[in-house]
Order: structure tokens, then sequence, then C-alpha cells
């Protein structure tokens, strides 16, 4: 009786699925553990959907951790043995967040329903027996959400895209203004990054420490090519001008939100430890974080990079410079560390490109958004 019963009802599911126009791009994974409804699901969605199945929650969690790149929905029933179905859609949640969970159940216990809506992200419960309408816009919702989903993060991709291949871009410009610092923006950036990592600097920003070293002589635009490409001393005025450019780096991004919480890295890349620097004498730990790193970063790819008035130094003469001005122009704790990673600064000075994409977190989101 009881499987007469299922067989009407499936077939009902089967009837609801036929008539929907769905394409058969998403995989839809149905948990029951009735297998004739197993079997008259397969049956039903033949053509429509590609259908995964699973007689109880293990299995399908397996089964969706196996096909997690294909699934988009899932369709369990509640009351099953080993494992119930809300306790399997909480667990597929933390498996796949983004997949859309439907819950068919006999209960109208809203406790259950209420649980299963907070602990499982359910999409829509759908209540045995259900009505066929119900049901069929259930399933067509639920995947126009899983469609709209991806977009949005196809959208993110693009974005996350853009924004790197813009700041990569504008500061590729900036080097090209001028011959000799050609490269300079991106090996600095490598450097800071490299050092901000070594240092524990969290995940979270790093991205900014890159960003910020990526544009931070961006206000360099503003400064007359006499001047920044002088093969000589720069006079007193020309030196004022020059001294500009941090201060124009922030103005430049101040009208870009996203580029707010970078500006105290650009704005004070000049300061020194000793309070000597420059535009706003800041002292010690007043000087922001991200700038103490990159000024340490700028100096030494300035000393290691030839320029119009002088050659390139060696690797070790640089850093030995970093290391007898720390406390002096550098926050002496990051100096210390800059000296220690010497091998791996001169490795990505060696190859940056290499280097760069290993130790980018911005190139790394923007992968890991494909
Ligand atoms: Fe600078």
């Amino acid at each position: 009786m009881q499987s007469v019963k299922n067989d009407i009802l499936l077939n009902c599911i089967g009837d609801i699925i036929a008539k929907n126009p769905d394409n058969n791009e998403h995989t839809i994974l149905i948990v029951d553990d009735e297998i004739n409804n197993i079997q008259l699901l397969k049956r039903t969605f033949r053509g429509k959907y590609k259908i995964l199945t699973a007689t109880n929650g293990l299995e399908g969690l397996q089964t969706l951790k196996d096909n997690i790149e294909e699934v988009s929905l899932i369709v369990s029933d509640h009351k099953m043995p080993v494992m119930e179905g809300t306790k399997f859609l909480e667990e597929a949640n933390i498996i796949a967040p983004d997949v859309v969970k439907i819950l068919l159940t006999g209960f109208s216990d809203i406790d259950i329903i209420t649980d299963a809506v907070n602990k499982c992200n359910l999409f829509q419960y759908v209540l045995k027996p259900f009505n066929p309408e119900e049901l069929q816009e259930a399933v067509r919702n639920g995947i126009d959400k899983f469609d709209l989903a991806s977009s949005k993060s196809l959208i993110l991709k693009d974005l996350k895209e853009l924004f790197y291949k813009t700041i990569k871009s504008i500061a590729s410009a900036l080097d090209a203004k001028d011959p000799y610092t050609h490269g300079h923006s991106m090996r600095v950036t490598l450097y800071s990054i490299i050092l901000a990592k070594e240092l524990n600097v969290p995940e979270g920003e790093l991205e900014q420490i890159e960003t910020a070293g990526l544009l931070h002589d961006i206000g360099k635009i503003a400064i007359p090519q006499a001047i920044l490409c002088k093969p000589g001393k720069l006079t007193d005025d020309e030196f004022a001008i020059m001294k500009s450019h941090p201060i124009n780096s922030e103005k430049l991004i101040a009208s870009i939100k996203k580029l707010h919480e970078i500006s105290p890295g650009v704005k004070h890349h000049h300061e020194r430890w000793d309070g000597k620097g420059y535009p706003d004498r800041l002292e010690g730990e007043n000087i922001p974080y991200s700038a103490r790193i990159i000024a340490i970063a700028d100096t030494y790819d300035a000393m290691t990079s030839t320029r119009s008035y002088r050659k390139a130094l060696e690797h070790d003469i640089a850093i030995s410079e970093i290391d007898r001005c720390k406390g002096g122009q550098f926050d002496p704790v990051m100096a210390q560390k800059f000296v220690e990673i010497q091998d791996i600064i001169k490795a990505a000075k060696d190859n940056p490109e290499e280097y760069y994409l290993k130790y980018s977190t911005l190139y790394k989101e923007m992968r890991l958004a494909e």
C-alpha cells in the first residue's frame, strides 16, 4: 500500500518536472530511502536534469562531495533511517553552501521546519502530500536562485579581474614614464608582500599592502618628466616638487572608495622611523604599518636599480644599508626581518614575474574567483 502511494506521489513529481522546460545543464541530487521512489525519479528526470541519487544521508553527503562541481539542487526526504533529512541538509550546507536545498516532509511541525531553515540554509520545504504546482515552482525557483548566485559570482570574478588588471596597468603606466624606474612599482610591491608575509600580517591585510605598493608612487604622474628623469642632483625647488608625490598619490586615490583603506600606506611611504621623513614627519609606530613596510621595499629597489644619476648597487650592499638604517630610517623589527629573509628577496629580485604570481594576493583572489 505504501509503495503504491509512493508511486503515485513520485508520478506526480515526474509529471511536474516533465512539464518543466528547464534545461538539462543542472544536476539534482535526490536523497530518499525508498528504492521505488529513486527509480521513478530517475526515469522522470531523465533528459531534463542530470540526476544523482542516494538512499540515505551519509551516502548523499559522499555523492555530494564526489560531484561538488556539478550539483545545483538537492531534494531530500526528511524521515529517513541513518540520518534524518534535516541533519543531512545541515551537513550538506557545510560542504556546499550555494547548492539549493529543498526538504520534503510529512511533518508540519513548525519547530522542525524553522530549525531546518536556519541550520540548513533551506530554500524551501514542501509538505507531503504535496501540491504538484508547489513542488514545480520550488524546483524552478531553486534552479533560478542557483543560476542567479552563479552569475553573481561570475560578476564578482569579472570585477576582481578588472580591479587587478586596472591597478597593475596603472602601476605599469607610471613605471613606463621613466625608463630608469621600469618595473619599480611591481618590484616594490613584491618585496612588500614578501616582507608582510614573513611578518605574519593577516591574509586580509595583504591585499591592502599589495594595492598600496602598486599605487604608492602614482602621484609621480604629476611630476614633470624633467625632474623625474634628471640625471644630476635635484635643486631644492625640484626636490620640493618631488616630495609632493605621496600627497598627490593620496589625492588621486581619494575619489575611489575601495582604495580609501590604502591611503595611509600610500601617503606615508616616505616617512622615517626617526621622524625625519615626509610629508608629515611622523615618527615610530605613528607611521602606518603598511607605509613602514613599503618604505623598506622602496629603498631596497631604489638602491638595486640603475637610476639616471647612478648605477645599481649590489644586493649585499643594499642589504647592509637596510641593516645599518634600522631604527633610524626604518622600523627596526621590519628591517631586521628584511635582512633575515634576504635570500628570498634576492631570488624575487632575480625573477620578479614568477615571484609576483607566487606571492600576489590580488592574483590569487582573481584565480580563486574563476
Ligand atoms: Fe615614493
